[in-house]
């Protein structure tokens, strides 16, 4: 029972992802097939990325637990369910990347935390979405947004995450950057399945007019990598 219900939300994971989702052709990791979410490069530094991202509704739902791969499998399964026709309607979308996982930056070891999982509605349901008829999913708007984005392959476990976040605060805060300290969003792109090429994505959001400094930093250049 337990491996049934942790387990398969990562197998529909795997088998949607696997046939949909390879990479992005808007930019490199997203293949035609798939919908991916649009966004303007706005600057691109040696040590992350600022893209604008217009405003867009998204599918939402909360999970509160020890570790993120917990949290998310259990998220992951609900929103999985709600695109696959568990609303009114039946209605069956497709899956649209990536996943955000909304990451409070104060959590505890010895305490849950609370995860919010979202996936984008596809372009055809983003003004008219179905209605869910699980209560525990909702609606989020995203506002217009420039976020700050690092890149990593490999998996995107909440170790890492949060290393790559570390990392990547680390920046923003020598170049001055302004950005919204008290959650980060880890982005994912590709199925459990998929072992190499793998692209995930930590993002601040921008507080501002986003900073774009072009000077490399002389000692942190790939430090971590995969
Ligand atoms: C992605 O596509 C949109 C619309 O086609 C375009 O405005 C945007 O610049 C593209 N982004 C990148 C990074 O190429
Ligand atoms: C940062 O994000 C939190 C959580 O979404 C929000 O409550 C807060 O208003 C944001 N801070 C700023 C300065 O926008």
């Amino acid at each position: 029972k337990v491996f049934f219900f942790c387990c398969l939300p990562l197998l529909f994971f795997i088998l949607v992802n696997t046939t949909i989702c390879n990479s992005y052709t808007n930019g490199s990791f997203c293949t035609e097939s798939k919908e991916c979410l649009e966004y303007e490069l706005v600057c691109k530094t040696d040590e992350y990325e600022v893209r604008h991202y217009s405003p867009t509704r998204w599918v939402s739902t909360d999970a509160e637990a020890y570790f993120m791969g917990v949290g998310a499998a259990m998220a992951f399964r609900r929103l999985f369910q709600y695109i696959t026709g568990s609303n009114e309607g039946g209605v069956q979308m497709e899956m649209t990347a990536p996943v955000l996982v909304k990451i409070p930056e104060q959590t505890r070891m010895w305490e849950p935390a609370v995860y919010t999982l979202n996936f984008p509605l596809p372009a055809a349901y983003q003004d008219k979405p179905p209605t869910p008829t699980n209560d525990k999913l909702y609606f989020t708007e995203m506002p217009e947004m420039d976020v700050y984005v690092r890149s990593y392959g490999g998996w995107m476990l909440s170790v890492t995450s949060r290393l790559h976040a570390h990392l990547l605060t680390k920046e923003l805060e020598r170049v001055r950057a302004s950005y919204n300290c008290s959650y980060h969003y880890g982005v994912g792109y590709d199925s459990p399945l998929k072992l190499l090429n793998r692209h995930n994505e930590v993002w601040y959001v921008a507080e501002g007019e986003p900073v774009c400094t072009a000077t490399p930093s002389p000692h942190r250049k790939e430090t971590v990598e995969k």
